[in-house]
């Protein structure tokens, strides 16, 4: 009979637990520069691990628009979606957690990043691609219109109609919220990186703060100007 696994290797925190290993340890650097550095790779690192889940929650819905004719899976579309939404305003905290890191102690530890830097996380840009711009559309927003349009329905119509499209509207509403809790985290991450470098260059070779502010991007276009349209037809009513 196989063992029921316990807390820790159900977890495999053995393994979880050895992967901070601040740089600075190995120099002459103060306890302080250690524990700051410590904390900078926590917040990445649970980045990641959030984005994992995030990731793999929108392509579900995607596969669902995708695959799925009838309105059977709407409800744990809609649970996905919540549950994505509230993922990304957790990776929002974590930025907010990363203003007490003390000036002193990352400008100490920062050498040692070398080139490495945030722009190099695949998994943000995975999420940034499925989510879209606001510019361009991403699958997530795609696979829906599809889907609605298999209906025999536009998202134009379902949108105009608010709270009565039922549970359209409240994917149509969850994806807004993913859209707001996605620009909160970019725009958070401008001023955590001005709060502690100014426009200093980052390690992955851009201007810093200046590069990001100019990428900043709030999804959803369509549904937003469709909202612009549902509130002059319900002010009117
Ligand atoms: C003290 C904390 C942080 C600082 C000073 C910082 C700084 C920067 C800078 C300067 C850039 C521009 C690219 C470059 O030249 O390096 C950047 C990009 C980026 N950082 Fe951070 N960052 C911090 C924390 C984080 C955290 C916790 C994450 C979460 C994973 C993160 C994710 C990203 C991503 C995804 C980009 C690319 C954004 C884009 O291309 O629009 N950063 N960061």
């Amino acid at each position: 009979m196989t063992e029921e696994p316990n807390y820790r290797d159900y977890l495999e925190l053995d393994t979880l637990l050895s992967l901070q290993k601040p740089r600075s340890a190995a120099s002459a650097a103060t306890k302080s520069t250690v524990l700051s550095e410590q904390f900078f790779i926590i917040a990445h690192q649970t980045s990641e691990l959030w984005l994992t889940q995030v990731i793999a929650d929108l392509e579900a819905v995607i596969d669902t628009f995708t695959t799925t004719d009838d309105m059977s899976r709407a409800e744990w579309v809609i649970d996905l979606l919540q549950r994505a939404a509230e993922l990304v305003r957790l990776l929002h905290s974590q930025l907010t957690a990363l203003d007490r890191l003390s000036l002193s102690d990352f400008a100490a530890f920062r050498p040692l990043l070398g080139t490495a830097s945030g722009a190099q996380s695949q998994q943000f840009r995975r999420l940034a691609q499925l989510i879209g711009d606001a510019k361009h559309d991403g699958p997530l927003y795609e696979s829906f219109t599809a889907w609605v349009a298999r209906s025999g329905q536009s998202v134009t119509e379902l949108a105009l109609k608010g709270t009565e499209a039922n549970a359209y509207y409240r994917i149509i509403d969850v994806m807004l919220d993913i859209g707001n809790a996605y620009w909160r985290w970019q725009v958070c991450h401008i001023g955590l990186v001005s709060r502690i470098m100014g426009s200093q260059p980052g390690t992955g070779g851009t201007s810093g703060a200046g590069y990001l502010l100019d990428r900043c991007t709030l999804p959803f276009s369509e549904l937003r100007e469709l909202r612009g349209k549902a509130h002059v037809g319900l002010s009117v009513a």
